[in-house]
């Protein structure tokens, strides 16, 4: 009996020895001093013994099992250091890594472009002003000189709201021209110096050279004794600052209703440097808006008397200034939320 507890002392400590993991100790506990472990299975046999052995088999009984316990106890703890350890070693975070940039949002590349815009013209003592987007035939047509069946209304695409009134026909703007209209009846009879940026709507295919939407930038100067020189110099300032300190400015006469004469504005092309390239098509010379006189009738139509009043108007579009800057060869990349395209405008 005594040599059992014995000879399991020695086993359980050799086994005790072997154990590396709180795993192999957890089995190592169950075959062992568990409570249906080799120790208390011979614990059993006491009833077996002589009643005068049996308090020296109980004594050394529980000196063995208090060793085992012992040495079980320091190895548990010693093993829960070490798993700790590693545990931490392998979570450990490497701090002088750089770390991961985080994707930020931008100005959407028209709104860049009409803030630059803005900004130069308000440099320049220009109020900007913004006009709806839902006009009546009236507004984006007539009242600018074109009544209805005019030859040149087809210079515009226009999208037909459905509307309650039979006599007044409701369009999407094709331009923002009309904006002049509603800010010469709001300030007349005050001079006027004012830009509207906002967004137009042709019923044009969607195509590289056109969307359906797009923004374009209206201003309209009205005074006493406005001419074509006064026309020439903001121009030619608002280019200079819009795109290089030298670039050469260039009127050439054109058409609209509006204005009486007109002119559209050309500017060297900066990336041939007027040699003729891809991008001005071999001419030397990028358009970059249209401009003239304000017509007598509209003047009149926005209350300001010809006979005292004179003006001028021009109208551009920021993503067609846009795309010659940054040699974008089709529009429609604007507007289809592509982030490899946005994200190149930061
Ligand atoms: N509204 C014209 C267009 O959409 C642009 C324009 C040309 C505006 C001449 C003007 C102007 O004010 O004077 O094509």
């Amino acid at each position: 009996m005594f040599e059992q507890l014995d000879q399991i002392e020695k086993e359980a400590k050799a086994a005790l020895a072997n154990v590396q993991s709180l795993d192999d100790l957890a089995a190592w506990r169950t075959q062992w001093t568990g409570k249906k472990g080799s120790l208390a299975q011979a614990s059993q046999s006491i009833g077996k013994l002589d009643p005068k052995d049996r308090p020296a088999f109980g004594q050394r009984f529980g000196a063995i099992k208090q060793a085992l316990s012992e040495q079980e106890a320091t190895l548990e703890s010693r093993l829960q250091s070490a798993a700790l350890h590693q545990e931490l070693e392998e979570d450990a975070v490497d701090i002088s890594l750089p770390g991961r940039a985080a994707n930020i949002g931008r100005l959407h590349p028209s709104t860049q472009s009409l803030r630059r815009i803005q900004h130069i013209f308000a440099e320049m003592g220009f109020q900007v002003w913004e006009s709806r987007e839902v006009e009546s035939d009236e507004y984006n047509f007539e009242l600018l000189n074109m009544p209805a069946h005019h030859p040149a209304r087809d210079m515009w695409d226009t999208f037909y709201v459905q509307s309650d009134d039979p006599q007044q026909k409701v369009v999407l703007r094709t331009h923002t021209s009309p904006g002049q209209i509603h800010v010469m009846r709001t300030l007349n009879p005050e001079p006027i110096r004012v830009i509207l940026p906002g967004k137009c709507y042709r019923y044009e295919p969607v195509s590289a050279r056109s969307e359906m939407m797009f923004h374009q930038v209206e201003g309209l100067v009205i005074g006493r004794n406005i001419t074509m020189a006064d026309l020439k110099g903001t121009l030619a300032n608002f280019a200079r600052r819009m795109f290089k300190d030298d670039v050469k400015v260039r009127y050439r006469p054109s058409y609209f209703p509006f204005t009486e004469p007109s002119v559209e504005v050309d500017i060297e092309c900066f990336i041939c440097g007027g040699e003729g390239c891809r991008i001005c098509k071999k001419s030397g010379w990028l358009e970059i808006l249209g401009a003239g006189m304000v017509h007598p009738t509209v003047l009149r139509n926005g209350g300001y008397d010809p006979a005292e009043w004179s003006g001028f108007a021009f109208g551009m579009g920021p993503e067609r200034q846009t795309m010659l800057r940054y040699d974008i060869d089709d529009i429609r990349w604007f507007f289809s939320n592509d982030g490899r395209f946005l994200e190149q405008f930061g």
